[in-house]
């Protein structure tokens, strides 16, 4: 069912587990700066970036964890104020020292890298001089997207621009929930997302200009899955209804990614906003960059029912719902419905960018740490997902989220994701079951997936 190629992947990200805050020549970004302010945000944690999981000096057993695991690929991202000094123009060499090292670290223990370009941890020394709400925001994004290929695309062949525009544009800008916990008016904030996927097609544009070699270029789109109520057409065109619709005062669902493919803007969202039709015709053009491939998180989705013609209802989450510690319901056939909605849309390979469950584990007296429900809450979107595969969707792999247990951002310390648990006093990593388990199902290439029994008991989540 799996192909022998299928891409068995973890993911992270750089503010969330390197540390090394303002370690050689590393300087702030919006998240450093925010995860300070002492206004009571963080005042349930107190807790920074600071050390994280220490990733930064302990790649090299990060590496052989993964290895242990038998990754197939890893996704992580880059550091856009390590690898390029505060003024943003000229390289830091020591940042650069620790990517290639980590990259060669990976590719010699035969997983291949999958490069997030820039996963909200934004400089603030540009953030400083109007961040994304200078139009020349455009043109830093997208000159530093073309270093990093520059640089690696000789080892390197997946590169995802951006991750998840939908949250940190809303969370950041709209609603003051992550950095730079920003409440702007929404035209500001249209303006905010224009530039973003401006920035995302002239980075595109000038990545496959420089590229050493045929690269992969896509972006990690944060969607919230819509589950049909019932399997009759009318509820299955109900929920791909109320997938693709998006909501006309935020810029959540796939707002972005519709945009991106489509070359314009809807038209809903048009009416209200001023901007030149010559203005808008040109930067469409730049924005209008098809990817290679749909890559996007995905950790919930809503049951959705017919009421009529292009009318649907999101239904409440069943009395019986699972919930996640982010207070989020486990509806694993999500996985399924977005694959084959966004497949029958658009046409594109797919990559599941991320998908994982924070849950209360914690080690036993002999230190091992028994996690039931993060292996159910795998097996159970795994087994829906390749229900996609029979349907011959072109879903080419799949990233757990996370690797380690990391700085989950407005929550601090205290969600944990990891397949592999950190002691953030010591930094010490133990593989939890769940590590083990994936191990396995990727050794089996996902037969295993078949063969066990689905237990419905979410244990301690
Ligand atoms: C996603 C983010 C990722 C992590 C997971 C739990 O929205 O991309 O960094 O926080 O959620």
């Amino acid at each position: 069912m799996f192909s022998k190629d299928f891409i068995w992947g973890a993911a992270t990200s750089a503010a969330q587990i390197e540390g090394a805050e303002y370690e050689d020549g590393k300087t702030s970004s919006i998240w450093d700066i925010a995860s300070r302010m002492n206004d009571g945000r963080f005042s349930r944690f107190q807790k920074t970036p600071l050390s994280s999981c220490d990733h930064y000096h302990r790649f090299i057993e990060d590496v052989a964890i993964m290895k242990k695991i038998g990754l197939k690929a890893y996704r992580f991202s880059i550091s856009w104020t390590r690898l390029m000094k505060e003024n943003m123009n000229t390289i830091n060499p020591k940042g650069l020292l620790f990517y290639n090292r980590l990259i060669d670290a990976l590719l010699d223990a035969g997983i291949e890298p999958f490069i997030t370009i820039f996963h909200w941890d934004y400089p603030q020394s540009l953030l400083d001089q109007g961040g994304w709400q200078n139009d020349k925001s455009v043109t830093w994004f997208a000159e530093y997207a073309k270093t990093v290929v520059e640089l690696f695309s000789d080892r390197v062949k997946k590169f995802i621009t951006i991750n998840e525009p939908e949250c940190f544009v809303n969370l950041g800008y709209l609603d003051k929930r992550h950095a730079p916990y920003y409440q702007l008016p929404e035209d500001a904030v249209f303006k905010i997302a224009h530039n973003v996927l401006k920035a995302n097609g002239l980075a595109t544009i000038l990545m496959r200009q420089v590229a050493k070699q045929k690269i992969e270029i896509g972006q990690a789109f944060a969607l919230t899955g819509a589950i049909p109520f019932s399997e009759n057409d009318k509820d299955i065109n109900a929920a791909k209804h109320c997938f693709f619709n998006h909501p006309d005062s935020s810029f959540w669902g796939t707002w972005f990614l519709d945009t991106i493919m489509n070359g314009e803007y809807d038209k809903k969202r048009l009416a209200k906003i001023s901007i030149s039709p010559d203005v808008l015709d040109k930067d469409m053009r730049i924005i209008h960059q098809t990817p290679d491939f749909i890559g996007f998180n995905m950790y919930s989705g809503t049951l959705t029912k017919h009421l009529g013609e292009n009318d649907y209802q999101r239904m409440p989450d069943p009395i019986d719902s699972d919930y996640t510690m982010m207070d989020i319901p486990i509806a694993p056939s999500c996985l399924y419905w977005a694959a084959r909605f966004l497949y029958e849309k658009y046409h594109l390979p797919i990559y599941i960018m991320e998908n994982g469950v924070a849950i209360t584990d914690s080690p036993d007296e002999n230190g091992d740490i028994d996690d039931p429900a993060r292996i159910n809450f795998i097996r159970e979107h795994l087994i829906h997902l390749s229900r996609a595969l029979k349907e011959k969707i072109d879903v080419r792999g799949y990233f757990y989220w996370s690797l380690l247990d990391n700085y989950e951002w407005a929550h601090g310390y205290s969600r944990r994701f990891g397949l592999v648990r950190v002691n953030f006093e010591n930094y010490k990593r133990t593989l939890k079951k769940s590590a083990y388990w994936y191990a396995s199902l990727i050794k089996s290439n996902g037969e295993i997936l078949e063969k066990e029994r689905v237990d419905k008991n979410y244990g301690n989540l």
